[in-house]
């Protein structure tokens, strides 16, 4: 009798061991999939994707939801992007892309971070600390907020958006980094100016000139080193689902 209690226990343990035992190999096997493969390949993987972003959901949830919302939709009086739309600042918003921003950050004085370009404020003596770029006139500050408002197609005073053109085309130098039609570059964050997607503000006129006129430097912190490399993957893969909800179901 106390034998078969014995034996009963023992086959419960090994029983026990070897479920753990086979959950860590399928957690491992799992981690290195990730990790071995091109970032863009879990996507295309349900059973791998959907264990790398429960993973990552937990993780963003600490590093991230501070500043980017506990939903990743952003926060446009700080100036943190929404990373649920498909509208990136940097890149295409492959899973590569982002993988690059969590490790080395933007203006985060990691030197592999993004910082390639600083949106200067004209309404400064030096508007600049490192380039060689003229202050402009409050007038024409409001020229260039009229310019902006009418390519969007909202309602702006004519004249002064003629005005504003050439400003943003010659002496202001905008197209340098916003392109001449304005639409951005996201080789250098530079973003686009028409297309009614603001990170700064809500797009009136007030918000606009303060661009301009006080300059933006948003900040993203590089986490190479404070999170380990399957982390940051899963992260990473967490925040491309939030773009591509249709992958996740
Ligand atoms: C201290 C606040 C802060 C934290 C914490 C933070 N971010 Fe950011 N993040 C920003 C800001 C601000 C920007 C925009 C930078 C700019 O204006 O160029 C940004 C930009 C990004 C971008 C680029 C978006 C685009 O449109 O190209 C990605 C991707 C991103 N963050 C992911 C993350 C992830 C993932 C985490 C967590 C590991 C994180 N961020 C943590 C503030 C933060
Ligand atoms: C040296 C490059 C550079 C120049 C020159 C420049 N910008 Fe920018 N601009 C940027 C960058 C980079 C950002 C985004 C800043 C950030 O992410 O924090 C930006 C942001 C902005 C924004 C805010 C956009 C938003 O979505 O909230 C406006 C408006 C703007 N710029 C207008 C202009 C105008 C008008 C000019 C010309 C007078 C100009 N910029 C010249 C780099 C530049």
């Amino acid at each position: 009798m106390r034998l078969g209690v014995q034996r009963a226990v023992l086959i419960a343990a090994g029983v026990a061991v070897l479920a753990t035992l086979s959950q860590w190999a399928h957690i491992s096997l799992f981690e290195s999939r990730l990790m071995w493969n091109d970032p863009g390949a879990a996507p295309e993987t349900p059973e791998l994707f959907h264990f790398a972003i429960q993973r990552g959901a937990a993780i963003f949830h600490d590093r991230c939801a501070s500043c980017h919302g506990a939903d990743g939709r952003g926060d446009r009086s700080r100036g943190i992007p929404d990373l649920g739309d498909a509208d990136w600042l940097y890149g295409t918003g492959t899973v590569g892309d982002i993988e690059k921003v969590v490790y080395y950050g933007i203006r985060s004085h990691n030197p592999r971070g993004w910082n390639l370009a600083v949106m200067p404020a004209f309404a400064r003596p030096v508007p600049s600390p490192t380039e060689h770029i003229p202050p402009l006139t409050p007038p024409a500050i409001r020229a260039l907020t009229e310019y902006l408002l009418s390519r969007e197609g909202k309602p702006a005073d004519r004249t002064t958006a003629m005005e504003g053109a050439a400003i943003y085309g010659s002496s202001g130098g905008c197209y340098d980094c916003h392109t001449a039609d304005a639409k951005g570059d996201s080789a250098i964050g530079a973003p686009n100016l028409i297309d009614n997607i603001w990170l700064y503000g809500d797009g009136s006129r007030q918000s606009i000139y303060d661009s301009i006129a006080y300059g933006r430097q948003g900040v993203c912190p590089a986490r190479a080193g404070l999170l380990r490399p399957i982390q940051i993957r899963e992260v990473s893969l967490y925040t491309f689902s939030l773009s591509h909800s249709s992958t996740t179901h």
